[in-house]
């Protein structure tokens, strides 16, 4: 399993600020050039869902993909409750479609995206692990005491929930706040941690004077507390300036230092490289405490809307 995962949220986008999450300009060929860099630096877990621009970034995934045989990469997919249809098994339909958008005949892990109705979307998954359709199963956005109903549900048909994938980044610390960190270390659960970089705002690209693609609503989330931000960014670039790498890189090494799975948004080949630095850097824990306080003392709440408290 990879140290860090690749995120293609972005992917879905149109690629025109004002008509997408992100606002970020991708192109078939360089998200061709991400997909290249990343399988030969052994970056090859996939990380996607449908909701992701309704299934485009599932297709722009595959398209990028394409040529490498199954067995070199892996994907990873979501059952989103909240655009479940109203046939008689929602779960097996949707995963249907991704399948079908992705070309394959199996995802390797399967997650629930949020947690809806955790006693109704959970079964559903149990004859879909039979039947090899999906290797895995985790469950994302879910508190404690969802993971645990989660894990005995599928517990009772010999099957477990064999990850957890939330928010986790410096700014957003929840789930270590609420033992689910520990909880899976104590399990054997593998933490995926997403929006590490919180969607650009972490990574000293942006500030105030060069803010997130106008438009995009991760402008709107982020560019007014961008200032807010500064005094960690900065430091975070001190850090890796040390060790040749940037702040985005510092970002990442933290999450992997907290024993997380850090899922990367990639809209670039050149961020691959710094997936490469990131893997490699080793944070003392004097800094992973100082860059925490400094987090803190920005004092912002960068909870996702779909998100509920852990
Ligand atoms: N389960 C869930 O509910 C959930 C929710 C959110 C995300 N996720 C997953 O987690 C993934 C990651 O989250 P995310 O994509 O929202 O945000 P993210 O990883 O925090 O940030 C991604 C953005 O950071 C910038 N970036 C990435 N690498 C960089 C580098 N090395 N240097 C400088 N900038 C860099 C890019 O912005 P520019 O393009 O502007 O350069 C990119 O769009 C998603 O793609 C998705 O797979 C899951």
């Amino acid at each position: 399993m990879p140290a860090v995962a690749l995120g293609t949220w972005a992917w879905g986008d149109s690629g025109q600020p004002g008509d997408g999450y992100f606002g970020s300009r991708l192109s078939e060929s360089g998200l061709r050039e991400v997909v290249e860099k990343a399988q030969s630096n052994g970056f090859t877990l996939w990380d996607t869902a449908v909701a992701y621009g309704m299934g485009r970034s599932e297709t722009v995934l595959a398209q990028a993909l394409a040529g490498y045989d199954r067995s070199e990469y892996k994907l990873s997919t979501k059952f989103t409750p909240q655009i479940a249809g109203d046939g008689d098994d929602p779960v097996a339909d949707m995963l249907e479609q991704s399948l079908d958008r992705m070309g394959t005949d199996y995802v390797d892990l399967f997650w629930i995206h949020n947690a809806a109705d955790v006693a109704r979307w959970t079964p559903p998954l149990i004859p879909l692990l039979g039947s090899g359709k999906i290797k895995h199963v985790g469950v994302s956005n879910h508190n404690m005491e969802e993971i645990a109903l989660a894990d005995r549900i599928l517990g009772e048909a010999g099957f477990r929930v064999e990850a957890v994938q939330n928010h986790f980044s410096l700014l957003y610390r929840g789930s270590e706040r609420a033992g689910i960190l520990d909880y899976c270390r104590e399990h054997d659960v593998r933490f995926f941690s997403y929006m590490v970089l919180e969607q650009g705002a972490l990574t000293g690209r942006y500030n105030p004077a060069n803010p997130l693609p106008e438009g995009s609503s991760r402008a709107a989330v982020y560019n007014g507390i961008l200032h807010r931000l500064q005094a960690l960014t900065d430091r975070m670039g001190a850090i890796g300036e040390d060790r040749g790498a940037s702040a985005a890189d510092v970002a990442t090494a933290w999450a992997i230092a907290k024993g997380t799975t850090p899922i990367i948004g990639v809209t670039k080949a050149g961020y691959i490289d710094g997936l490469v630095r990131a893997r490699g850097i080793e944070l003392a824990d004097a800094e992973i405490a100082e860059l925490e306080a400094l987090a803190d003392a920005a004092d912002v709440d960068t909870r996702g809307w779909w998100e509920h408290e852990m």
